[in-house]
């Protein structure tokens, strides 16, 4: 709604007359509209999915919610209803309870913020685009077709999820639980031993999790191996996962708001998962895939150069973060993280 707004205002010096009616209501809505920071709520709230219309809008909603639930299911390599998806994960194994947990990858803003300039692709990106990253890289799939029933259904579950919640971009949850970054690399020796001690038992010592009983999903999604998430995917970022984890694993001990796992013990277990030399992962790219084009917006975690910045490889996966961050700053730049 406010880019329509916007965008009227925008227009407005060529149509004088359409300008005199609407100055006012430019002003005016800028200040009722009520979509961003100051009349928004704190926390998230849990989506009310009683509230999801009936008929054909309401249909396509709820069936992207089970998309998201059990994608492997109905998109996976067997899925019943097409076969996109290259490995058995769901969406909701990393945006758990389909997009709308706090400090989970939450989604309820996407539909929102997109279209959105990206860096990684050093362009404007859609929201289907951006939903098909997803079903290529963490999920290491084929794009679905913007037409499908399938790309229209997960949209429509965005949108509803945005149109329900009041979420503001700064609202708690919506975006990761920060780590505080030490002064010394991330360790994946150390974080070898801690994933013995916290992950294991779930997601097995070959890092490879659970298939359920009847091998349609999985009990504990993979976290290395060939069908895992690949590199070129956001958890394969040290930091990016470490926030993650932070906040939702072991599954069973870590609640909403409450990490169980320090802030260096997240970054060294996300070390040792995401250490290529110790697992493999798929390396499958397809051949228009490009990433961080222009090398200066890089996110200073991002393990691939070349880089426009005096730091290798290594240090760009492991650490230490805040030479780089402060070499960007001293730039002018402030670097994603
Ligand atoms: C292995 C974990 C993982 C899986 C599985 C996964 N994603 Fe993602 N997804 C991510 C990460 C990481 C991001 C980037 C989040 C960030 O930068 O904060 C992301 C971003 C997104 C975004 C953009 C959100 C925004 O507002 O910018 C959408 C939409 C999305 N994913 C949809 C999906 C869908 C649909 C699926 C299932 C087909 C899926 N994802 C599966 C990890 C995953
Ligand atoms: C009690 C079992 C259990 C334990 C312990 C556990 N996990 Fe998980 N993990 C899960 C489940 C279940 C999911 C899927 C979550 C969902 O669908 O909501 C998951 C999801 C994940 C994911 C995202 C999906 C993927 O496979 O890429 C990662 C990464 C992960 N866990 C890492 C860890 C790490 C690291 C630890 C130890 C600190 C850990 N987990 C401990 C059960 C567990």
């Amino acid at each position: 709604m406010s880019k329509i707004i916007r965008y009227t205002c925008i227009l407005l010096p060529f149509f004088a007359f359409v300008a005199a009616m609407q100055l006012t209501s430019c002003g005016s809505e800028k200040e009722t509209s009520g979509d961003d920071e100051a009349t928004n709520a704190d926390t998230i709230v849990a989506i009310d999915t009683t509230k999801i219309p009936i008929g054909k809008y309401g249909a396509s909603v709820r069936y992207g919610r089970q998309l998201m639930l059990h994608t492997a299911y109905y998109i996976g390599p067997n899925g019943i209803n097409g076969h996109y998806t290259g490995n058995k994960m769901n969406c909701t194994n990393c945006h758990r309870d389909a997009g709308t947990r706090p400090y989970a990858f939450n989604l309820m803003r996407s539909f929102k913020d997109y279209p959105q300039y990206r860096a990684r692709e050093g362009r404007i990106l859609s929201l289907a685009e951006r939903i098909n990253n997803c079903v290529m890289r963490p999920n290491l799939g084929k794009p679905l077709p913007l037409n499908s029933r399938e790309m229209v259904s997960i949209m429509a579950y965005l949108k509803f999820l945005s149109d329900s919640s009041n979420v503001s971009r700064v609202t708690k949850g919506l975006k990761n639980m920060e780590v505080a970054l030490p002064d010394e690399a991330a360790s994946s020796d150390r974080g070898e031993a801690l994933y013995k001690s916290y992950c294991e038992r779930c997601h097995a010592a070959n890092g490879e999790g659970k298939m359920r009983f009847d091998n349609v999903t999985y009990e504990y999604p993979p976290v290395w191996g060939l069908l895992a998430y690949r590199p070129g995917s956001s958890m394969h970022r040290v930091i990016k996962l470490a926030q993650w984890l932070k906040a939702n694993m072991p599954y069973d001990k870590a609640t909403i708001g409450n990490p169980v796992l320090s802030d260096a013990e997240a970054l060294d277990i996300a070390a040792f998962i995401n250490d290529d030399r110790k697992h493999k992962r798929p390396l499958s790219k397809t051949s228009n895939e490009v990433d961080y084009p222009n090398y200066e917006e890089k996110a200073v975690d991002y393990d691939k150069g070349p880089f426009k910045d005096p730091f290798s490889e290594n240090q760009h996966k492991y650490g230490p973060y805040k030479p780089i961050i402060e070499y960007w700053k001293s730039h002018g730049v402030t670097p994603t993280i």
